[in-house]
């Protein structure tokens, strides 16, 4: 198994896991579990990593959306609402909407105590549980990355007939155009050259996009991009439903929050680092190195020594026991 990343899975036994063939029951039979579901949507080994990056998540939402105490907010692929958990408490409504059932019961479980919230299943690439222009803001996290372009496109459009007018969207593909993005990309390039010549790809398997491919999917489906981040290996765009108003003041209030939205370069670095020691098959070393630099309560850092943690205890018995510095990290 490759390690993950916090917020965004990146499961080398998932391409192994290529018999099914609909999203449905490939998600499904990654979250017959919550402890699964949370490991499925990025890697989280513990409720308490799922919380730390849950958090680190919202924080970037806020920011995108804008979010208001009486916005009604759905998800789009909620998983296990890692993230919804944190941002309900803040929001008039949370609605978490995703293709697979067992998702939305580790969402259910995690959600027991939020009264504002609601859950529903999907069958196919729309949003139907949600009524015309009955959402003021939506979001979709580490979800386009697994489907295929055509799926985007079709979910973009249905978040256009949801979205009221002057309603806000945030979503993140992998950024093929940035050099970390595309050694990800490499990953699955090496990994299909191995691949039987007759098996088919995994449906879930990671998909990449460039940023203009992406402005082009979000302005087909009637959406108007008002902010787009390429410096990380992500895609993150901010987009609005059109309502016939100048979108000036909103860019212009967008662009004083960029570094709350953004992956800083340390996340990249830190990104970089685990990939190099997922391909040698090492413990990553030169990841503790960068985060022995880092404040103990730099929230970025506490996420990445709780994740870090969480993996290395998965392979305590090749590894030997993690560092005493990580567990210190993650409880400061
Ligand atoms: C990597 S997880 C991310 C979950 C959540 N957004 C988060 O960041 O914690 C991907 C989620 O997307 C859901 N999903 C995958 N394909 C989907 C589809 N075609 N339609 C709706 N949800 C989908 C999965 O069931 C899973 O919950």
């Amino acid at each position: 198994m490759i390690i993950t990343l916090p917020g965004h899975a990146l499961l080398r036994d998932f391409v192994n896991s290529m018999q099914s063939i609909d999203y449905k029951s490939c998600w499904n039979a990654r979250a017959t579990t919550t402890a699964q579901a949370l490991m499925a949507v990025d890697g989280s080994r513990d409720e308490r990593t799922a919380q730390l990056t849950g958090a680190y998540s919202a924080s970037q939402l806020r920011a995108a959306l804008q979010l208001q105490h009486g916005d009604r907010v759905f998800e789009l692929g909620c998983g296990a609402a890692r993230i919804g958990r944190e941002l309900a408490p803040g929001v008039a409504l949370w609605h978490g909407l995703d293709i697979a059932e067992n998702m939305l019961a580790a969402a259910r479980d995690r959600l027991r105590d939020q009264a504002n919230t609601a859950l529903d299943a999907l069958t196919r690439s729309r949003l139907d549980p949600l009524a015309d222009a009955s959402m003021d803001k939506g979001y979709c996290i580490a979800v386009f990355i697994h489907m295929d372009k055509e799926d985007m496109v079709l979910y973009l459009r249905d978040v256009a007939r949801v979205l009221r007018p002057g309603g806000l969207f945030y979503f993140d593909t992998w950024n093929l155009a940035h050099p970390v993005g595309w050694r990800r990309f490499d990953f699955e390039v090496n990994q299909a050259a191995q691949q039987p010549p007759e098996q088919r790809k995994d449906v879930a398997r990671n998909q990449f996009c460039t940023p203009q491919e992406v402005e082009l999917y979000a302005r087909a489906a009637g959406l108007e991009p008002v902010l787009t981040l390429t410096d990380s290996p992500w895609v993150q765009m901010v987009a609005r439903k059109p309502d016939g108003g100048s979108d000036e003041a909103l860019r212009a209030e967008l662009a004083t929050t960029v570094a709350q939205i953004q992956y800083p370069a340390l996340w990249t670095s830190l990104f970089n680092c685990i990939l190099d020691a997922e391909f040698r098959g090492e413990p990553p070393h030169s990841a503790l190195d960068t985060l022995r630099h880092c404040a103990l309560d730099d929230p970025l850092a506490r996420m990445f020594r709780a994740w870090i943690h969480g993996a290395w205890m998965q392979r305590a018995a090749d590894w030997g026991a993690p560092p005493d510095e990580l567990e210190q990290g993650v409880n400061a």
